[in-house]
Order: structure tokens, then sequence, then C-alpha cells
């Protein structure tokens, strides 16, 4: 638990502003360990609202920022182990628990879980490591990609991050149809997609599932900037045959905040759910199109600037391929100055207003290059607001002391 190196429960929760050690109400311990952060392992020990941040380095720098994900392979301490250790453990609301098997093995769940939920919290950590990309723990579940699918019995296979457990049933995780259909996801997505700037977790499964894009042939070529913007429904051009069809196009660049880079997209909906009801509310995107037409639009497809878009960045931020990305992101890349390697984590609280949400500062070069907030932050829930997405430009302006 890096508590002391993010701050991030003390800074917002009871503790903040106190002396005393008291933990976060938003179960931040977890995540923490979860992100990869160096930093001591002490529960409750984290600085203050206000006091000083410390620099942290992203072990998992390869894919695209995202917001910080809670621990899936378990390996937080939970409630016995902060009570071995002297630390507070937190109750939470008490529910009735289903009894599942996960692969053989019986566990007790509290009721509403998901199978995904389960095999996070009582799995082993292969069940835990369960593949996901439509999946963001700070969003209700989309069930768009189905890469995470179980097998609960019955016709067909059930996408983990959705079904809730039910008492008795019994999942698994690694059958011959389960391992074919994730395979088969990832790789169809591959066939079409750019990959490239996904997570390192997504990039492993791609391997250790076996798949093969290239068997589809070599890739059509790209579309023009805008032609798939102009397609209609009904109107799809069967593909020729000799190639396989992408979603290769330019990317959209209209604004001085964010690109879009559709090349890259995989339509998982996490955009549009995070623009619309499960945070920002805006409702500036949706999906147009139908089948493998569809693609993520504006209304009217008109440009950012020109659509209801308020630069939350919320998008951006739950993006799982890196087709959403900073400007700033984007010209390193596309400059060969991207160093995920090198990039330092700060965490710090943001100062435009009293709301206290916590910030945490991607740094490469000694350059802010993003600013993303934890998933299980209680104020933010990993989402931000134009201000702390963006509003970190001035730090690069500031005149010479
Ligand atoms: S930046 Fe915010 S308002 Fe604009 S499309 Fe993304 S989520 Fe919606
Ligand atoms: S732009 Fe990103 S978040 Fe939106 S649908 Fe495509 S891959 Fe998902
Ligand atoms: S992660 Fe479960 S359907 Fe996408």
């Amino acid at each position: 638990m890096t508590t002391t190196s993010s701050g991030k429960g003390p800074a917002v929760g009871p503790g903040a502003g106190s002396s005393a050690p008291v933990p976060g109400v938003d179960g931040a311990a977890e995540a923490d360990a979860g992100n990869g952060h160096a930093g001591a392992e002490t529960p409750g020990a984290g600085p203050g609202a206000g006091e000083g941040v410390e620099t942290l380095r992203r072990e998992n720098g390869a894919g695209p920022v995202g917001v910080t994900v809670a621990d899936p392979a378990g390996a937080a301490p939970g409630p016995a182990e902060r009570l071995e250790v002297g630390g507070p453990v937190m109750l939470g609301q008490i529910r009735r628990t289903v009894k599942v098997s996960l692969d053989g093995t019986e566990v007790r769940v509290p009721e509403g879980s998901t199978v995904l939920d389960a095999l996070h919290s009582e799995g082993t950590p292969e069940q835990a490591d369960t593949p996901t990309l439509c999946w963001a723990p700070n969003m209700d579940p989309i069930n768009a990609c189905r890469v995470c699918v179980v097998d609960v019995g019955g016709r067909t296979l059930a996408p983990s991050c959705a079904r809730k457990c039910e008492d008795g049933m019994e999942v698994q995780t690694d059958t011959e149809r389960v391992r074919h259909n994730r395979r088969m996801v990832l790789e169809l997505l591959a066939s079409s997609v750019d990959m490239g700037e996904t997570s390192a977790d997504v990039q492993r499964w791609m391997s250790e599932y076996g798949v093969d894009p290239e068997r589809y042939g070599p890739p059509a070529p790209p579309a023009a900037a805008g032609e798939r913007d102009r397609l209609h429904a009904g109107h799809h051009h069967p593909p020729d045959g000799a190639t396989r069809a992408t979603v290769d196009q330019p990317v959209k660049v209209d604004n001085d905040l964010y690109v879009r880079d559709y090349a890259r997209c995989i339509m998982c909906y996490k955009c549009t759910h995070a623009c619309g009801s499960d945070a920002q509310f805006t409702f500036a995107i949706a999906a147009a199109g139908r089948g493998f037409d569809a693609r993520i639009a504006t209304e009217n497809n008109v440009e950012l600037p020109d659509s209801a878009c308020v630069y939350c960045g919320n998008c951006i931020g739950v993006c799982p391929t890196g087709a959403l990305k900073s400007v700033a992101e984007y010209d390193r890349r596309e400059a060969g100055e991207w160093k995920p390697e090198e990039e330092t984590v700060t965490t710090t609280v943001c100062s435009f207003c009293g709301v206290g949400c916590n910030l945490e500062l991607h740094v490469q070069d000694n350059e802010i290059v993003n600013v993303t907030s934890p998933a299980d932050h209680s104020v933010t829930h990993g989402h931000l607001c134009i201000k702390g997405r963006f509003g970190f430009r001035h730090v690069q302006n500031l005149p010479e002391v």
C-alpha cells in the first residue's frame, strides 16, 4: 500500500489536515498497490491535504494513461492483513453472501457482486488476470467487448464484468471454449484496429492467447480523412477478399487539448459512457453507423470545438487504446520524444477550486504531459473537469524568477 506515496485517501478523507494517520474512506490502499507505485507500505501514513507530495515512477508505462486501476490481482493487503500490521480495518456495508464455484473452488462473495468482482477478490492470480477492455473500476459495466467471457453453463458464454454471481453458480474460466472466444475477440480487434498503444496487460494477453491478426491477410488501404464518417448504414461495401478491412484513417486534430485517433478505436463505448451518464452528463459523443462502419462521432459529425464537448477529458481518461490522448502526448509521440519508461507520477490536490480533487501529474522531461485522478478517489472517481485535466499548462509557462 502506498498511501504515503500518493496521499490519496487522507488528502480528502476524514483525515484531511489531521496529524493522525487516518485512512481514506475510498479504499485507496488497494488501488495504490495495484498501480505499481513504489513507496512505503505503511497504511494510513499519507500526507494530509496540502502537505508535500512525492514523486512516483510508473512501471506500466507502455499503454495509455487512463485511470488508476484498482488492484486486479489481489496483491494489495486486505482487511486481515491490515489488522495483522496494526492498521485500521474499514467495514463496508453488510450484505448477504452467495456461494459460487471458481474452477471448482467454492468461495462466498457479497450478493450483487459480478463474476469479475469474485475473480478479483477471491480468485487465484490467474483467475484475477481475466482480460478486460470495456470494463473499468470506476464505470458501470458496458458489456461491449466480450473479452472477459467465462463459462457459467448454458448455451452462451457470459461476460464476467457484467454477469452477477448467483448462489450455486459454477464458473469455468480456463476452458478451451473460453480461451478460444477470448482469442477471437482480441484477434479480430487486432486485425482491424491499431492496438500498438494499448496497455502492457493487453499486449501480454494478445501474446498469451496466441493472437495472430496477420492470418487475415495484408491490411486494406487506410480511409481518407472523413471517409468513414460519411458511411451510411445499409451501404456497406463488402471487402475485396484480398485484404483485411481496417478502421485506419487520419488522426483528428481540431483543438488544442486532445486528439481523436480513431484508427485505434475498438468501439468499447467507454468514452461515450464517460461523456454521458457514467460521469460527465454532457453527451457530446455517441456511436454512429452500424456494424463495421460504426464509429464514435459528435452530433452531426461537427468538429469538436463546434460540438457540445466541454473538454473535461474524461473520455481520454477511460480510453483503453490510446485513441483519445492529450495534444501534449500526441505531439511528443509524433516527435519521437514519448518516454513512458522515464515518466514519473506526482500526486497532489487540484488548486483550481475547493472541491479537493486528487491529481496525478504525469511528468516527462520536466514537463507535465498528462493529468489523471485515481479511479477509487471518493471525490473524483477518476474523473476531472477541464481545469484539473488541462489547466496544468500554465505551470510550463511560468516566468523565470
Ligand atoms: S472531453 Fe468531456 S465533454 Fe468532451 S467528449 Fe470527452 S467526455 Fe465528453
Ligand atoms: S475512442 Fe477509446 S474509449 Fe471511445 S470507443 Fe474508441 S477505444 Fe473506446
Ligand atoms: S470487459 Fe467484459 S464485456 Fe468488455
